[in-house]
């Protein structure tokens, strides 16, 4: 992986590997989230106590938040089986009543990406999910058959980044639907801890402060950044992830102090600088930077506009004006545009702009009145 998508929150092939030395394997080893992991708590010890199956859950949220990790501890709490598939790779219906009735009493089947499944096999799933049979359609045309076939109780554990493409008769039939948020620097850091433990390097508090303070709320980025920076302490310094190593590594993978990438920057710069504070529509914006619109859209912008740098509106309009700001040029067509943000604490001037009335602060851009 490179510098350029250090914090990207998806995951490589190469990746998975990593992280599996440092997922938790039960829920009290599960950081943070605590809603989610009490309600999870009490769904499972009421399951086990009655002796039948938990409902079905959803878990939902953006990437690298703790979905696989949460369907896998499901599983272990249980003490079940689990069989782990996904949306996009079950194309036909067929695939999935094989899987279905091959499934042990009491096992965990976790769908990823739950929101790609094929439309029939989604049909089937709710007759597995509600009654616990499926109909296994034999032959083509008005000589077709349904055979039924039963399948033993099971647990559903669904995962989506996209609950909103989730259809309403598939989003009712789960009894528990978990949502993941994004984590606090402070629970980015205890994550860090328990990963730096597991991984044997050793962390200083403020060496795990710097790292989860450009993890972008996201465990994955955080466990992903530490493997970088142990490296670095490996090589240039003692071994030993202290703030001075954490700094020195992360600004040589280009990560900055608010978790922002050479992309990110590009983004922004292109916004203020080329597009005189935009509005600007986002294709012009990635040729600009000389990325694809999805790159764009899918990496930089949810961050940048939950980090308070960009705002997304609708076409032709502009993002709500905070007071005491005022906005550069107004554009015709409206995708992006950054922040504008009345804040008291002046940085020096920007380091991405060269624009005299843009001010970078920890809080955004600011664009002086004219
Ligand atoms: N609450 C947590 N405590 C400790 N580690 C966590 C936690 N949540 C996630 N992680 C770590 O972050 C990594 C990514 O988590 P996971 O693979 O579960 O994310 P995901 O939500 O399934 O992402 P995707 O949407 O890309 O599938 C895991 O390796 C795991 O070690
Ligand atoms: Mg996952």
């Amino acid at each position: 992986m490179t510098g350029e998508n250090l914090v990207s929150a998806y995951v490589s092939d190469a990746e998975r590997d990593a992280e599996v030395s440092v997922r938790p394997k039960r829920l009290e080893e599960f950081i943070a989230q605590h809603r989610v992991r009490d309600q999870l708590d009490l769904l499972l010890k009421g399951a086990m106590r009655r002796g039948s199956p938990p409902d079905h859950i959803l878990l939902s949220g953006p990437p690298g938040l703790g979905k696989t990790t949460l369907a896998n501890i499901v599983a272990a709490e249980l003490g079940s089986g689990i069989r782990v598939t996904s949306g996009p790779a079950i194309e036909r219906s067929g695939d999935l009543a094989a899987i279905l009735t091959s499934l042990a009493e009491g096992d965990v089947l976790f769908i990823d990406e739950i929101h790609r499944i094929a439309r029939p096999a989604e049909e089937l799933l709710y007759s597995a999910m509600e009654d616990f049979r499926v109909d296994v359609v034999v032959g083509k045309g008005p000589g077709a058959t349904a055979i039924p076939l039963d399948v033993e109780p099971f647990t559903l554990v669904g995962a989506t980044t996209r609950s909103g493409l989730l259809t309403g008769p598939m989003r009712d039939r789960f009894g528990f639907v978990a949502h993941l948020d994004f984590y606090t620097p402070a629970e980015l850091e205890a994550l860090l801890r328990r990963s730096a433990r597991i991984l044997g390097v050793p962390i200083t508090d403020e060496g795990a402060a710097e790292i989860a303070g450009r993890s972008r709320g996201t465990p994955r980025i955080a466990n992903r950044l530490l493997r970088r920076v142990r490296d670095f302490a490996e090589v240039r310094a003692d071994g030993v992830v202290t703030l001075e190593t954490a700094r020195s590594a992360l600004t040589v993978y280009d990560v900055d102090a608010l978790g922002l990438d050479r992309l990110d920057r590009a983004v922004l710069t292109a916004l203020v600088d080329s597009f005189r504070g935009g509005p600007v529509g986002l294709s012009t914006l990635a040729v600009a930077v000389g990325e694809q619109p999805d790159t764009v859209e899918e990496v930089c912008e949810p961050f940048l506009v939950r980090a308070g740098l960009l705002a997304r509106t609708p076409r032709g309009g502009w993002p709500p004006r905070p007071p005491g700001t005022t906005w550069g040029v107004r554009r015709r067509m409206v995708h992006l545009a950054p922040i504008l943000l009345p804040c008291p604490i002046f940085s020096p001037p920007s380091p991405i702009s060269r624009d005299p009335n843009v001010i970078c602060t920890a809080f955004g851009l600011l664009r002086r009145r004219d």
